[in-house]
């Protein structure tokens, strides 16, 4: 029989092993080594379709910033710039942010944080935005030589 102190150390033994488990994941997320020689983040289907559709909008976003700054159109590239923003970052799902490694939230964060601050260089004008909007670009690059996806 197993009196109440075996079970409060069980307790709480098992208590620090489900805290450990989400410490783990936090920082490193559900990877495996990939034949590329990248990290592949895995994720469901659905978070994969959910990163992937972000990852087309982004890009649109750069799209839409070049060709607005060619037009000399800064109302616009502060629209576009904001849209993508940190807004963006409040609607990504916990669970999926659980799932990512730490350096790939920190990366993803850090872009659409980015983006405010291509934003902000509207009223400085099409240089001042494509400067920045260059230096936000390295993010991209950085994470697509770092990371892959896979669907479980
Ligand atoms: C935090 C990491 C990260 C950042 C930052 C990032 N990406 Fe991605 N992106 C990925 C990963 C991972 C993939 C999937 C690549 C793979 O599986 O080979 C991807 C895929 C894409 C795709 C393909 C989408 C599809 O439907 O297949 C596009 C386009 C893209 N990214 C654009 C961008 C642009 C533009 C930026 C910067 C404004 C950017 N990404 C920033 C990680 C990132």
């Amino acid at each position: 029989m197993m009196n109440a102190k075996t079970l409060s150390i069980l307790a709480i033994v098992l208590w620090l092993a489900g805290a450990a488990t989400v410490a783990v994941m936090y920082v490193g997320g559900k990877t495996e080594q990939a034949s590329d020689g990248r990290v592949a983040v895995i994720l469901s289907e659905a978070e994969r379709d959910f990163v992937l559709g972000e990852m087309r909008q982004m890009l649109a976003s750069v799209q839409g910033i070049v060709s607005a700054v060619a037009e000399e159109d800064m109302n616009s590239v502060e629209k576009i710039a904001l849209a993508i923003g940190s807004a963006e970052v409040r609607n990504v799902p916990k669970p999926l942010m659980l799932k990512l490694p730490r350096d790939f939230k920190i990366m993803g964060t850090d872009n659409h944080l980015e983006f405010d601050e291509v934003a902000a260089q509207a009223k400085h004008g099409g240089k001042a935005v494509l400067e920045r909007l260059g230096d936000l670009m390295v993010t991209c690059v950085a994470c697509h030589e770092s990371y892959s996806l896979k669907a479980e």
